[in-house]
C-alpha cells in the first residue's frame, strides 16, 4: 500500500496561530525544533528538566517552564526527550497536565507502538519524526532544502490533528524534501531495524577491512581514510540518498563496477537473510523493547560491558592515531 507523501503546501501555518507550542527537552533534537518554530513565526515555549536546558534555552531567547509547566500553557507538546527517560516523565509531569483538545506529538513511536505511554482519548497524537540527525534540521531549514520525515496520527480526538501536525511539520521544516506517512507501528518497527542490521553490519564491514589493512602493513592514517575518514564513503552515502544505489553504482568507473560486482558474489551468506528476519521479529513481536527495558531497569549493566569490551580493542587506538595525525579534532 502506498502512503501519502504530504509537500510544503499541504501544510498550513495558521492552524498554529491560536496555539502555543511547547517543546519539550531542549536537546539535540529540542533546539533546532524550537528555533526552526519560531523562525516560520510559531509561538513557542520550551519545557525542560534540567538547568543546563533552561540555560540554553533562555541563552537563546525562549521563555523556559518546568515540564508540567510548559505542558500546562501549551496546547501543542511535541515531546523531543530520550525514549527511555520519557515514561517516566510522561507519567509524573505531561500525563496529569493534559487537557482536552491538546495535542501530542513525538518524534520518535517508540514508547506508543511498545505500550509505555497511553495517551488518554481525549488529546490528539501525532508522529513528527526527522529522517535526519538532529543537526540537520537546522542546517536544512536554514539552506531552505528541507530533509524527509516520516508523519503519523495515532489519534484525533476532534478531526484536526491532521492539519495542525501538518503545519507543525512545515514550520520545522519537514515537508520542503516530503514528509511520509506512516504508521507508529512501522515507524518504531523500521527505526530498530536499521540500527540493529545496517548499522552493526557497517560497523563491522568497516572495523574488518580496517584490522586486515593494518595487519598487513599499511599505515594507520592511510588504511583509515581509505576506508571511512576521507569522506570519500560518507559522499558516497549522500549520492546514494539522491539517485539510489544502482545508478550510482552505474556511475563508477568501470574498474570499480567489476570489483565490486564480482566479489559482491563472494561475500554473499545466506544466514545475512535469516539474521535479519530473526532480528525483525524481536522488534515486532516486543521482545527487543521487554530487553531495553529490563536493561534500564538493570543500570545498563550490559551496555556498559558491551562498550568497556569494545574500548578494550586495539583499533580505537588505532583510529585516535589516524585522527590526530589528520590533524582531527574529536570532541568527548
Ligand atoms: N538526535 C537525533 O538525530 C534524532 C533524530 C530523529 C528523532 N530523534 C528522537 O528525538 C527524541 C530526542 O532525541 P535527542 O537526540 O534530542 O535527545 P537528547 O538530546 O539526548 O535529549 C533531549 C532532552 O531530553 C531531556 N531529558 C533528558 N533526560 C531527561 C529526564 N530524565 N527527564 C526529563 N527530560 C530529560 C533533556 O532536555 P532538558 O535538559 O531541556 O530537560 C535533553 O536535552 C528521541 O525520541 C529520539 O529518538 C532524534
Amino acid at each position: 500500500m502506498a502512503f501519502m507523501v504530504y509537500q510544503e503546501d499541504d501544510g498550513d501555518l495558521s492552524h498554529l496561530n491560536e496555539k502555543l507550542v511547547g517543546v519539550i527537552g531542549y536537546g539535540n533534537l529540542g533546539r533546532p525544533v524550537a528555533l526552526n518554530l519560531r523562525d516560520s513565526g510559531v509561538r513557542v515555549i520550551i519545557g525542560t528538566h534540567s538547568d543546563d536546558g533552561r540555560r540554553d534555552a533562555t541563552a537563546d531567547g525562549f521563555s523556559a517552564f518546568d515540564l508540567d509547566e510548559a505542558v500546562k500553557k501549551a496546547q501543542v507538546n511535541f515531546i523531543l526527550m530520550p525514549n527511555e527517560v520519557m515514561v517516566q516523565a510522561y507519567i509524573d509531569q505531561i500525563a496529569p497536565y493534559l487537557r482536552r483538545g491538546s495535542m501530542l506529538v513525538f518524534s520518535s513511536a517508540y514508547n506508543v507502538t511498545f505500550g509505555y505511554i497511553e495517551p488518554p482519548p481525549f488529546v490528539d497524537v501525532g508522529l513528527l519524526a526527522p529522517r535526519i540527525m538532529a543537526a540537520g534540521v537546522r542546517e536544512k531549514f536554514l539552506s531552505g532544502e528541507g530533509y524527509l520525515s516520516y508523519l503519523s496520527i495515532a489519534q484525533d480526538a476532534r478531526g484536526e490533528a491532521w492539519p495542525v501536525l501538518l503545519a507543525l511539520a512545515k514550520g520545522i521544516g519537514a515537508l520542503k524534501a516530503g514528509g511520509i506517512e506512516i504508521t507508529f507501528e512501522r515507524e518504531a518497527e523500521l527505526d530498530l531495524f536499521a540500527q540493529q542490521t545496517v548499522l552493526p553490519l557497517l560497523y563491522q564491514t568497516l572495523t574488518t577491512a580496517v584490522g586486515v589493512l593494518l595487519d598487513k602493513g599499511y599505515p594507520t592514517d592511510i588504511a583509515f581514510a581509505e576506508l571511512y575518514l576521507s569522506g570519500e564513503l560518507s559522499y558516497f552515502f549522500e549520492r546514494m540518498a539522491e539517485s539510489g544505489l544502482q545508478a550510482l553504482l552505474q556511475r563508477q568507473p568501470q574498474t570499480t563496477q567489476y570489483g565490486a560486482l564480482s566479489r559482491l558474489e563472494r561475500f554473499f551468506d545466506n544466514r545475512l537473510e535469516r539474521l535479519m528476519e530473526l532480528t525483525l521479529e524481536e522488534i515486532r513481536s516486543g521482545a527487543f523493547a521487554r530487553e531495553w527495558t529490563k536493561e534500564n531497569v538493570d543500570g545498563l549493566r550490559r551496555l556498559k560491558l558491551l562498550w568497556k569490551n569494545q574500548n578494550a580493542l586495539d583499533i580505537w587506538d588505532f583510529e585516535k592515531q589516524a585522527l590526530d595525525s589528520l590533524g582531527r579534532e574529536v570532541e568527548d
